[in-house]
């Protein structure tokens, strides 16, 4: 079983980030500029907005965090989406979901203009995604391909079942898995939580993708020998014994599981830090205008 190193994979990744923002600095080149905006308190989104303001410093970006209560209106939201759109020394930017439930979260993202889009979620992007287009790949699925891709783990013609169909990730994972690509070129299945067969339809598989948020859900009865598994879950579980009070666990039973593996994520340090550095990717090509001019 090889666990897969997310933590140092992504550190890798943004020392060769820092290298080209330096390399376009010292040729009179533009740093990029990501802001992000953060809508309130919750203590997920603080910490996931925190993480993306620190790996900007290491990747040698400009950042600027715009916070707003959580009795924002949509209309205020919307005005400052606008003033991003419009500020040309912006690259990038993202809002953080989820929003309170009095603004609409897609007309928020419908705001944001496409080529400023590097968390991918704009149907623009979505749909260029879908037809193999140059787009902003949403941060999470595009990790995960980064992951396989330097972990050489072979995926053409293999069976791929991902657990969850949201929009951030099961969707656009399972779309890109049966890509005309590496890593891609998967048959792929999606599973949720009107499917009748989970157990036998994982048992098939030689790729699974768990994004459910159900901590636990995926145990060793689930999982043939040999397969590979990605954990995208991160569900914060009470734990008395931590000083920050919960567990970031998995949706997959790790213990169980990973002896079965070729290779498994762990949680924390498996998806996570890949996701922040995706973004930290398409920021750089933000910047860069390599994608949209
Ligand atoms: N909430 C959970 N994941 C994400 C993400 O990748 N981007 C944004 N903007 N919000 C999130």
């Amino acid at each position: 079983m090889t666990l897969i190193d997310g933590k140092a994979i992504s550190d890798q990744i943004k020392q060769e980030i820092a290298a080209e923002v330096a390399e376009i600095v010292a040729h009179g080149g533009k740093r990029p500029h990501l802001a992000a905006i953060l809508v309130g308190h919750d203590g997920g989104s603080e910490t996931y907005v925190a993480n993306k303001v620190k790996a900007c410093e290491v990747c040698g970006f400009k950042s600027t965090l715009i916070r707003f209560e959580d009795n924002v209106t949509e209309e205020e939201l919307l005005a400052k989406v606008q003033e991003l759109n419009e500020d040309d020394d912006v690259d990038g930017f993202i809002v953080q979901l989820p929003l309170p439930d009095h603004i609409s979260q897609q007309k928020v993202i419908e705001a944001i203009d496409y080529r400023k889009d590097v968390d991918g979620f704009h149907p623009i992007n979505v749909g260029r995604m879908g037809i193999g287009l140059p787009c902003y790949v949403s941060a999470t699925p595009n990790g995960i391909l980064e992951l396989l891709k330097r972990y050489n783990i072979e995926t053409q013609g293999k069976k791929c079942v991902v657990l969850g169909r949201s929009n951030i990730v099961g969707k656009p994972m399972a779309i890109l898995m049966m890509q005309k690509t590496y890593p891609g070129d998967s048959t792929v299945t999606i599973c949720h939580s009107h499917t009748k067969n989970i157990k036998e339809e994982c048992l098939e598989a030689d790729i699974i993708i768990v994004a459910m948020g159900k901590p636990n859900f995926l145990t060793a009865d689930m999982v043939k020998d040999d397969a590979v598994v990605i954990d995208v879950g991160t569900t914060r579980v009470p734990d008395a014994t931590r000083k920050s009070g919960f567990k970031l666990t998995g949706d997959v039973k790790f213990d169980e599981v990973a002896p079965k593996c070729s290779y498994i994520t762990p949680v924390p340090g498996g998806v996570g830090p890949m996701t922040i550095v995706s973004l930290m990717k398409n920021t750089l090509l933000a910047g860069k205008k390599a994608i949209y001019k």
